[in-house]
């Protein structure tokens, strides 16, 4: 195997396929410059899932199986580069539904094999939690909060392998949360955007829902309370009415968006004061996941960002949710700290914070890390 010097160019493959996208990217990183991004190629699963109402592991498994290596091919010919100007590949090794992850590393170990290339296995949630250095090449440590359908915690990054998590979710993720109630009121999925719409004409005050953990010191969130209890307010206007009027589902929406973004804005304030008691001259506030697209919340987090002073940050959507590239810039990281990952094992739990105590739960898209 060849070994890299840190500070020459390094062009890398990233190959993701721990839930339900099967994806491939090319990164090229030149000393001084921004990384730039010469392929991403998502294939979502979302038509495959559908009528299941969440992801099916094992469909996922073999849909990833069947068509990695074309994404690969397609990332490789969209970055109009060949194997041999690739200097390493860069794999998801977990945290993950275990079938997909397997799927990811037996074909990047193949190609390793036939290659001679260096191996490079990833963290998923490292490859979410550096994409601001991607994307704005911000320096460390940042704060970092993680918010998708699979994924909830607030991290200090100080490095590409040194992560703090000052807390997270104790059961379902916000996605979840958000699918699960889109769900229960006859809303499409994903749920989330759909809720987010009928918030809009809706009045968060007429339904009074908790606000779980809020009464706790911390940072550790829970949404499953929160689903219950909209659950319950459904079920009572149900019996009194005889169903749901469209002003109800509005109302609901908006009582519920309301709490979540409440809690999450409480908890970032509090993760923002344990951030900058060491922070930097200039302090940075990231997002990363599905749910930072909601405009609402988006805008809440924003706030706790400016009062105390850090820039607030938001990748675009599509590096955002899950994606290839930060797959592959994770491996450029590990190779430029002269710290390769060459040794692993796929893995469905793998926390990121290793000497943070577990969190509880795991949601559809497999095992909270
Ligand atoms: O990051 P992502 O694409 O996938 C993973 O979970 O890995 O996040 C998808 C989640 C879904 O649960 C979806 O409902 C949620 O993000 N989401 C939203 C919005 N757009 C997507 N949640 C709230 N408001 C939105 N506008
Ligand atoms: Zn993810």
């Amino acid at each position: 195997m060849r070994n890299l010097p840190p500070t020459r160019d390094l062009t890398v493959l990233g190959i993701e396929s721990s839930c339900d996208d099967t994806a491939s990217a090319v990164i090229r990183h030149q000393p001084g410059a921004r990384p730039a991004i010469l392929s991403s190629v998502i294939w979502d699963q979302t038509a495959l899932h559908a009528r299941y109402g969440g992801v099916v592991p094992e469909l996922a498994a073999r849909a990833h199986a069947e068509k990695l290596d074309l994404a690969v091919e397609a990332a490789l010919a969209q970055a109009s580069v060949t194997l041999d100007q690739i200097d390493a590949i860069a794999v998801t090794a977990g945290p993950g539904l275990i079938g997909g992850v397997l799927s990811g590393v037996m074909l990047a170990r193949g190609m390793a094999a036939a290659t001679g290339l260096p191996l490079l296995g990833v963290n998923h949630l490292a490859g979410h939690a550096l994409t601001p250095r991607l994307t704005d090449r911000v320096e460390f440590p940042y704060l970092m909060l993680l918010v998708s359908g699979g994924h909830c915690q607030f991290l200090i990054v100080a490095g590409p392998d040194q992560f703090t998590r000052l807390g997270g979710t104790i059961d379902d993720a916000p996605g979840e949360a958000f699918d699960k109630v889109a769900k229960l009121l006859g809303l499409p999925q994903p749920g989330g955007p759909a809720v987010e719409r009928a918030a809009q004409q809706g009045d968060p005050a007429r339904f009074a829902l908790p606000r779980p953990l809020l009464d706790r010191p911390g940072c550790d969130l829970s949404f499953s309370g929160l689903k219950t209890a909209l659950l319950r307010a459904r079920d009572t206007l149900v019996a009194e009415q005889g169903g749901l009027r469209a002003q109800d589902r509005a109302d609901l929406c908006a009582g519920f968006q309301a709490a979540v973004t409440a809690v999450l804005a409480e908890k970032s304030r509090r993760a923002l004061a344990a951030y900058l008691e060491h922070a930097p001259g200039d302090p940075v506030f990231a997002v990363a996941g599905g749910v930072a697209a909601n405009q609402p919340l988006r805008a809440a987090l924003e706030d706790a960002a400016r009062d105390t002073g850090a820039r607030f940050l938001a990748p675009p959507l599509a590096l955002c949710t899950d994606n290839a590239a930060m797959i592959a810039w994770a491996g450029i990281e590990q190779l430029r700290a002269g710290h390769p990952r060459r040794t692993f094992v796929a893995r469905p739990r793998w926390p990121l914070d290793q000497r943070a105590a577990p969190l509880i739960g795991s949601g559809k898209k497999g095992a909270k890390a």
